[in-house]
């Protein structure tokens, strides 16, 4: 990556976290070309969404959009949003999960009134056969998020799993202890601005870590989530996992709404699982952002469309 679009990255990331700018954002509709990533505003636009990725043949995990919040009774209101939303995905029988960030449910603020929202919404979708993914943010809650997911599945909660980021250096540590204990995870490149005394700040780095952790998770046999977009990796996966003869039904792709939608159509209909990211709600903005530093080509494509 050169300079230039290192800094334009860095940048984008920095306006992510930016809290002026997201809550100006909040107050308005989808805006600035965020309904390529965002399916809508409310739960029954976002079931709609799943409704039409499901028909295709895709599964969905459904992210209600928050993070960071200022005050625990923000938690609370997004905690009962999830709960709904559990019960309207079971009955309106469409297949999907729910991704949900430990900071929307007050990390930053109170660890224990998080793991109690969190257990909440785990012993819901547990009563649902639904499943809870808790995504993984920034380096400062990589230890407490790991905490909340090995504890609710020591209470013998089901149906949780959690995220490990390849550009951390620390996962493969992180994977291993998590394999061990048989948790469902989903392996992903890495999404926010970490020190590269603590991330691989190279590219090729991240990739070489991301396929070693993918062949730990597969030889493993623990179910587990190949979340990306990058063909190279995809085609890596499906060779490493033909030529061990690991099934199919022991992993799944798993890509964002609005991203490599063809590719995600391709798998599904080759006999892959592929799970669809598929984010509502208006905190859009942080999430948006995060989007546009992934692929800065995405900044040009929104301003050409405006
Ligand atoms: P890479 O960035 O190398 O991109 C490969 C190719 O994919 C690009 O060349 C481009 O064609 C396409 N592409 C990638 N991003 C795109 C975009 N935004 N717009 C258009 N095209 C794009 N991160 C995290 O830190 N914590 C988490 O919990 C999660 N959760 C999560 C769930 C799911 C289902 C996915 C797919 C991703 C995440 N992520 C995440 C984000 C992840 O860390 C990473 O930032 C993105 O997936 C982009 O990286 P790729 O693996 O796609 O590769």
């Amino acid at each position: 990556m050169d300079l230039g679009t290192k800094l334009f990255r860095r940048a984008l990331l920095l306006l992510a976290g930016n809290r002026v700018a997201a809550a100006a954002a909040q107050r308005y509709g989808l805006k600035l070309g965020a309904k390529r990533f965002v399916a809508g505003l409310t739960r029954e636009e976002a079931l709609k969404e799943i409704a039409g990725l499901n028909r295709k043949g895709i599964s969905v995990t459904v992210d209600h959009l928050g993070e960071g919040i200022r005050e625990l009774t923000e938690a609370k209101v997004f905690a009962d949003e999830y709960v709904r939303l559990l019960a309207d995905v079971h009955e309106n029988r469409v297949d999907a999960g729910v991704s949900l960030k430990p900071t929307q449910m007050g990390l930053a603020l109170d660890p224990e009134t998080t793991y109690e929202h969190i257990r909440g919404i785990v012993r819901q979708a547990n009563a649902h056969h639904l499943f809870v993914c808790i995504d993984m943010e920034n380096s400062p809650y990589t230890d407490a998020t790991i905490a909340i997911v090995r504890k609710l599945q020591a209470e013998g909660l089901t149906g949780v799993g959690t995220v490990i980021q390849a550009y951390l250096r620390r996962s493969m540590n992180d994977c291993r202890r998590l394999t061990k204990e048989r948790v469902v995870l989903r392996l992903v490149k890495g999404a926010y601005k970490e020190a590269d005394s603590i991330a691989y700040p190279r590219k090729q780095e991240v990739d070489d870590h991301f396929k070693k952790l993918i062949e730990h998770r597969l030889d493993s046999g623990v179910f587990t989530a190949i979340a990306t977009h990058d063909p190279a990796i995809i085609d890596w996966t499906c060779a490493y996992a033909a030529k061990k003869g690991i099934a199919r039904s022991a992993y799944e792709f798993q890509m964002l709404y609005g991203v490599a939608s063809t590719l995600q159509e391709r798998l599904a209909l080759e006999g892959y699982g592929v799970r669809c990211y598929v984010p509502y709600g208006r905190s859009w903005y942080p999430y948006f952002v995060r989007r546009l530093a992934e692929r800065p080509a995405n900044v040009w494509f929104i301003l050409k469309n405006w």
